[in-house]
């Protein structure tokens, strides 16, 4: 079982169904796991999304993956969820090359507008939690604006995807932690090639309850999204709507 995906972490946990592979590992013993430990379910049942929305998860449909980060680095974790975001895409485009996969900021992957991946960082003290769920097959519960991989006509097997998954996560990630810059700058660069948000008009719902409307123009060296109204807005957080342009 996973016997590929095994062998590209140091330690892997698979469970066919969890409430949240989030919780699973925000309440494990993390002092005995080793950075880099991937937990990973083939179902959850209260799966976690961002800004307290849940995430469908239906046995068999996606690959529901938490990773345990220990980043030396801890300045730049934020960072993080746009390197997943990153290799996300990567995944999508290696096993779909006519995909045109593209990153949403700052945590999801789309393709033709529709959501393939979704991203929840959590950091607890100087760890952090880093989930993805990807879709493999279409939900009959997920909304309309949700795409799966099996839509794209590519291979559904578990193990091989969440193997392509985990070694671009991989790489990635070995580069920030041996050169965080480094590894920031690749990051932003791929991000800006194979952004979905930036060039285009954009909503950007706050935490506060205020939006700002406005052209997203680019990131910040702290990955945070830049957009134009009357000024440059810098915005750390938010629920992006792109507009039409
Ligand atoms: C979002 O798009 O709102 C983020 C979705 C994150 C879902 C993943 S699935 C694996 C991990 N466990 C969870 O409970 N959530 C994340």
């Amino acid at each position: 079982m996973l016997t590929k995906s095994s062998g590209a972490v140091p330690e892997l946990q698979f469970f066919e169904s969890v409430d949240s592979t989030n919780l699973m590992l925000e309440r494990a013993d993390r002092s005995s796991l080793p950075d880099f430990t991937a937990f990973v379910a083939a179902s959850q049942s209260a799966g976690q999304g961002r800004l307290g929305r849940t995430w469908i998860s239906e046995p068999g449909s996606s690959i529901s993956l938490s990773l345990l980060l220990r980043p030396k680095d801890l300045e730049r974790k934020s960072w993080l969820t746009l390197m997943m975001a990153a290799s996300v895409r990567a995944t999508v485009e290696a096993l779909a090359p006519s995909s045109a996969p593209l990153i949403k900021w700052p945590n999801d992957v789309l393709v033709s507008e529709r959501k393939i991946s979704g991203i929840l960082a959590k950091a607890i003290d100087q760890e952090v939690v880093l989930g993805v769920g990807l879709n493999l097959k279409t939900q009959p519960a997920a909304p309309e604006t949700a795409i799966a991989l099996e839509e794209l006509g590519c291979i559904l097997d578990f193990d091989d995807v969440l193997f392509e998954l985990l070694t671009q996560f991989r790489a990635r990630y070995a580069k920030f932690q041996s050169d965080a810059a480094w590894a920031i700058s690749d990051v932003a660069a791929e991000f800006r090639k194979n952004s979905a948000t930036l060039g285009s008009r954009v909503i950007a719902l706050l935490p506060g309850g205020s939006k700002i409307e406005g052209l997203a123009i680019d990131i910040d060296t702290d990955g945070n999204l830049l957009v134009e109204s009357q000024s440059i807005h810098t915005i750390s957080a938010a629920d992006i709507i792109h507009l039409r342009n």
